[in-house]
């Protein structure tokens, strides 16, 4: 093997902690995390360590400077087997590299990444909950960690995995704010990548948003200020007379992976997926006309997230109810049972651990 794995246990676990009836997003973790460093052009010290706090120096680059990137992705249990199973897992990989590539960091060798993942749900395989809609979900990351105030790709840089056991991320149907003043990404940017920075910069502007009764921002194109790019931190879909449109992935877009299994899962089940630029004036156009069917999101960590209504320039649109919609429920049950193995594996994207 070339990247060899050291392993130092817990010696106190938290399994007993872990309110699984209850489980808040992101706030417990799991016991362990897998740690690698890049030193001198190389990955090395790949190890699994007690989940817990790492000495930094505050004057790490990836602190200033925004060097930080990362993935997040689901286990699950097989409801077949019984043990841990990963979703395209080699997708985050790729997306994580593609991230790496355009800030300037070194890319993770797959074998690392991969090796982390399986390693890690092994030995945290307890914190994996089996109640619907829930997973234990991963947060593969990495940040530069030169001790250097002066402005340029750090030299060094740190990979964490950790994991921590997660129910539904939104639990129910969001109101969505459109745009107006801000913009997430604009072409030539980092849009597509899943950088810290992207997600920072979205937040003043979703408080605002909050400040005024809206969950989530629709955020629109930084050219035209015109065709839908994602929502909130998810990718959009509209379902308009019946047909799927997305828009296209380009460099302003994160390639979602749960949006790349959607369309393969409603292309499979007969329906039209179009992968297109949608402005809100077609949108708005549909809803005015009655077409407008259904509007949700779509995320790792979200799956399928219902909009209720949206807002445009002072204007409120209430889509219908959720209990009559055919394409997003459906959607989210058809990728729920995938991710837990309760249906046949078509696309052969389950991997044991
Ligand atoms: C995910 O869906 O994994 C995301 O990246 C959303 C996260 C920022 C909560």
């Amino acid at each position: 093997m070339k990247y060899p794995i050291s392993v130092e246990l817990t010696k106190q676990s938290r399994l007993a902690e872990v309110d699984f009836d209850n489980l808040i997003f992101g706030r417990v973790m799991s016991d362990h995390m897998f740690v690698a460093d890049y030193i001198d052009g190389e990955w090395t010290d790949c190890r699994i360590l007690p989940y817990g706090p790492m000495p930094m120096s505050p004057a790490i680059m990836g602190l200033h400077y925004g060097q930080a990137i990362f993935e997040g992705m689901k286990a699950n249990k097989s409801t077949k087997t019984g043990e841990p199973i990963l979703f395209r897992p080699e997708l985050h990989v790729e997306r994580l590299n593609r991230s790496a590539k355009r800030l300037a960091m070194p890319e993770i060798p797959a074998e690392i990444f991969l090796e982390g993942v399986h390693r890690l749900v092994d030995l945290d395989r307890d914190f994996i909950p089996q109640s619907e809609g829930s997973a234990l979900y991963l947060r593969p990351h990495m940040f530069a960690t030169d001790a250097y105030l002066g402005v340029r790709a750090s030299d060094t840089y740190r990979f964490v995995i950790m994991s921590c056991p997660v129910g539904p991320y939104y639990p129910k149907p969001v109101k969505i704010k459109v745009a107006e003043k801000y913009v997430r990404a604009f072409p030539g940017g980092v849009g597509f990548a899943k950088a810290a920075g992207n997600y920072a910069a979205t937040l003043a502007p979703a408080l605002e948003a909050k400040e005024q009764g809206f969950d989530q921002i629709l955020w629109l194109d930084g050219k035209e200020f015109k065709y839908l790019q994602e929502c909130g931190t998810m990718n959009i879909f509209v379902v308009i007379d019946g047909k799927v449109i997305t828009p296209p992935t380009t460099d302003a877009i994160l390639a979602g992976i749960t949006r790349d299994s959607l369309i393969h899962l409603l292309k499979d089940k007969g329906f039209e997926v179009e992968e297109r630029n949608i402005s809100i004036q077609e949108v708005i156009e549909a809803h005015q006309a009655g077409k407008l069917d259904e509007m949700f999101g779509s995320g790792t960590a979200a799956v399928i997230s219902h909009i209720s209504d949206f807002s445009y320039k002072g204007k409120n649109f209430e889509l219908s109810p959720i209990q009559g919609r055919k394409v997003g429920p459906m959607a989210k049950k058809l990728i729920q049972d995938y991710k837990v193995d309760a249906v046949e594996d078509t696309f052969n994207w389950l991997l044991p651990v």
